[in-house]
C-alpha cells in the first residue's frame, strides 16, 4: 500500500483496500516506492491452507488462509508461493497486494492485516486464469521463512518490500459519487421494449439497471444479452468517456421470504450454489480489464435484510420463510460474501438495499436495520470498506417528497405523527427524509462516513388527475393528510404493480445533501408479479398481494391491495403498468 510518506495521495476517502494486479494487467502497474522493513522474531512459524474453486472457462478463485503459528507478527507480512504452472495466472485479489513474476507469487499484507498474533489467521484470496490443469501449489513462506505448520528456529529476517499500487486504466481507486460527470448505461434491451410501446420513445434513452436475477441470467437467457454482453455494450456507449453502469444482484438462497411474488432458484440452504455459481462468476467478468474503466454500480440484494428485522417471530408480520433465513443465516452470509467478493473489484461500487420509508422507517425497524447491514457488511471476509453507500425505494413506490405536508406538523395541537392513521408513528414520510436520515444511522452504526445514497424513483412520481395541488383540510390529522398526500396507495404496505402511480424524476445525479443519485433500479413496465398463479421454472410464486381483489394482510394493514389487474410474472413486460406509469409521471412527460 501506499503512503503519503513516499509521495502518495492519501488514500481515497471510501478506503480501497485492493490490489488489482497481475500477469493480465501488469501493463498497469505503477511503481511506486521502495520501502525496507525489519522484521525481527524470536520463533517465526506458519500453516498455509491453500483452495481453488475452478468455474470452468480457465478461471478460479484462490483462496489463502494464513496461521500464523510462531511469534507475533507486526509491521507487515509478505507470503510467497510459486505456481505449478506459468499458466497460472493471479489477476486480481483481496486482503493482500497481490504480484506475479513468472510463476512465482507474492501477496503483501494490507494496512488493516499487516499485525497477526500468534494462533491468528488471515484470510486472503484472488481471482485467477489457467488452461490446462490448474495444480494447486505446495510450499509457501511467510516473512521468507518456510511454513511448516510448525515454529521454526530463531531467526531474523530483513526484508525489502517492492511496493505497488493497484493497476488499473480507470484509476485504481473509487471517486466519492459514481454517478457524478459520468453517462449511465441504457440497457438496450429494456429500450427496445419501452420504444415499442405507443409513446414510449419519450423515455426509451433513459438508465436503467440490469437485473442478474438468476445464474442463468449471467450468460444471457432468451429475454437477456447476458452480463458480457451488457458490459461490452456499456462499453461501446461510453465511447470513450465516462460510463457508469448499474446491475441488480438478486438471488439470496431462499430469496424474497416475506412474499411470493420473486421468490428464487436458490433454495434456502444453498449458500454455496450462490457463492460459487453466482457471485464468483460475477466478480470473475466484473474483474477483466476490458471493463476496467467502467464505473460498476452494484445494488445488493433488495428486499433481504430488512425481512430479517421486520418479518419473524414474534412479530405479527412474521413468515415462516423469514424465520429460516434468520435461523440459518444465509441472508447475512450471502450479503457479506457478495460485498467482498465485488468490492475487491476495483471499480465497483456497492449499495445495499435499505427498503424504504414505509417498512424501516419506525424506530424499531430502523437502528436494527443499520446494524444488522453493519453485521452483514463484515461477514464472509467482508470489511465496511466494501460498501459505498445504500439505496432506498428499489421497486417501490414511496414518493421522494411529500410537497403538502411534513413529519412535524400537528393538526388541533396533536402531531399528525400520532393521529395519522398513513403515517401510524412512522418517523418518516417521505424517501428523501428517509434516505437523508438512514446515511447519518449507518455511520452511527459504524460505516464510512462517506457513503452516498440512491432512491429508485422509477415508480414514485404520483402525477396525473389524481395529485393533489395543496395541503388537505385541517378537520382532522386523516383529512389534512389523506387529502394532501401524492402517494395515493390505499396502505404503505402496497408494494405490487400499483394502480395510480406514475414514473418519477429522471434520473440525475446529485440531486441532494447526501444522495448519490436519483435512479431508476426498477425498469418501468416490468411487472412486480403476478395476478394469478402462472407456472414457471424460475421458483417464482403467486403472492396474492399482486392481485387486485385481494383484502390483505398484516404487512398491508389488511388492506385492498390496490394492484393493477392481469399482470404477468415479475420480471415481465406489463403494457398496461407501462402505459399508467406514462400517464402519471410527474414531472409529466
Ligand atoms: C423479479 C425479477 C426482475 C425484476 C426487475 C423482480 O421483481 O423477480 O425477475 O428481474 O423484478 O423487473
Amino acid at each position: 500500500m501506499s503512503s503519503p510518506a513516499n509521495g502518495h495521495p492519501s488514500p481515497p476517502r471510501r478506503g480501497v483496500r485492493i490490489a488489482a494486479i497481475g500477469a493480465t494487467v501488469a501493463t498497469f502497474v505503477a511503481m511506486i516506492g521502495v520501502a525496507t522493513s525489519t522484521q525481527a522474531s524470536a520463533a517465526p512459524g506458519c500453516k498455509v491452507d491453500y483452495s481453488s474453486s475452478n468455474w470452468g472457462g480457465g478461471g478460479f478463485t484462490g483462496s489463502v488462509k494464513i496461521t500464523n503459528v510462531g511469534d507475533a507478527i507486526s509491521g507487515g507480512w509478505t507470503l510467497k508461493f510459486t505456481f505449478p504452472s506459468t499458466t497460472q495466472k493471479v489477476s486480481q485479489g483481496w486482503n493482500a497486494t497481490w504480484t506475479q513474476s513468472g510463476a512465482a507469487v507474492t501477496a503483501t499484507s494490507m494496512s488493516y492485516n499487516g499485525s497477526i498474533g500468534t494462533g491468528a489467521t488471515v484470510d486472503i484470496g484472488f481471482n485467477g486464469t489457467y488452461s490446462g490443469t490448474n495444480t494447486a501449489p505446495t510450499s509457501f513462506s511467510l516473512n521468507n521463512v518456510t511454513c511448516t505448520g510448525q515454529p521454526g528456529t530463531t531467526t531474523t529476517t530483513t526484508t525489502t518490500t517492492t511496493t505497488t499500487t493497484p493497476g488499473n486504466p480507470g484509476g485504481g481507486s473509487r471517486v466519492d459519487n459514481p454517478y457524478a460527470g459520468s453517462k449511465v448505461y441504457v440497457n438496450p434491451d429494456w429500450s427496445a421494449k419501452a420504444a415499442a410501446e405507443t409513446g414510449g420513445s419519450r423515455i426509451s434513452n433513459q438508465p436503467t439497471a440490469v437485473w442478474l436475477d438468476r445464474i442463468a441470467a449471467i450468460a444471457g437467457t432468451s429475454s437477456s444479452r447476458g452480463l458480457v454482453g451488457h458490459l461490452d455494450e456499456a462499453v461501446r456507449q461510453a465511447a470513450g468517456g465516462t460510463m457508469t453502469i448499474q446491475l441488480v444482484i438478486y438471488n439470496l438462497p431462499g430469496r424474497d421470504c416475506s412474499a411470493l411474488a420473486s421468490n428464487g432458484e436458490l433454495g434456502p440452504t444453498e449458500i454455496g450454489r450462490y457463492e460459487s455459481e453466482y457471485i464468483d462468476p460475477i466478480a470473475a467478468i466484473l474483474a477483466r480489464p476490458a471493463y476496467a474503466n467502467l464505473r460498476i454500480v452494484t445494488i445488493v440484494e433488495i428486499d433481504s435484510l430488512p425481512n430479517l428485522v421486520t418479518n419473524v417471530t414474534p412479530r405479527p408480520t412474521a413468515t415462516a420463510n423469514c424465520d429460516v433465513m434468520k435461523a440459518n443465516g444465509n441472508y447475512v452470509t450471502g450479503v457479506g460474501y457478495a460485498l467482498a467478493k465485488l468490492g475487491a473489484v476495483s471499480n465497483v461500487y456497492n449499495y445495499i438495499d435499505i427498503g424504504h420509508h414505509g417498512w424501516l422507517g419506525w424506530d424499531d425497524n430502523f437502528a436494527p436495520t443499520a446494524a444488522l447491514l453493519y453485521q452483514a457488511a463484515n461477514a464472509s471476509g467482508s470489511t465496511k470498506a466494501n460498501v459505498h453507500g445504500f439505496i432506498a425505494n428499489t421497486a417501490n413506490y414511496g414518493a421522494t417528497t411529500e410537497p403538502y405536508f411534513k413529519i412535524g406538523d400537528s393538526v388541533g395541537g396533536t402531531p399528525i405523527r400520532e393521529k395519522a392513521k398513513w403515517i401510524d408513528w412512522n418517523r418518516y414520510v417521505d424517501e428523501l427524509s428517509y434516505a437523508q436520515a438512514f446515511r447519518q444511522q449507518a455511520i452511527t452504526a459504524g460505516f464510512d462516513s462517506g457513503i452516498g445514497m440512491l432512491i429508485d424513483t422509477s415508480r414514485n412520481g404520483w402525477g396525473g388527475s389524481a395529485r393533489p395541488t395543496g395541503p388537505g383540510p385541517t378537520t382532522s390529522a386523516d383529512a389534512y393528510v389523506d387529502g394532501g398526500r401524492i402517494d395515493r396507495r390505499i396502505h404503505l404496505g402496497n408494494w405490487c404493480n400499483q394502480k395510480g402511480a406514475g414514473l418519477g424524476a429522471r434520473p440525475t445525479a446529485a440531486p441532494a445533501s447526501g444522495i448519490d443519485a436519483y435512479v431508476w433500479v426498477k425498469p418501468p413496465g416490468e411487472s412486480d408479479g403476478a395476478s394469478k398463479e402462472i407456472p414457471n421454472n424460475e421458483g417464482k410464486g403467486f403472492d396474492r398481494m399482486c392481485d387486485p381483489t385481494y383484502t390483505g394482510n398484516a404487512r398491508n394493514g389488511n388492506s385492498m391491495s390496490g394492484a393493477l389487474p392481469d399482470a404477468p410474472l415479475s420480471g415481465q413486460w406489463f403494457s398496461a403498468q407501462f402505459q399508467e406509469l406514462m400517464k402519471n409521471a410527474y414531472p409529466a412527460l
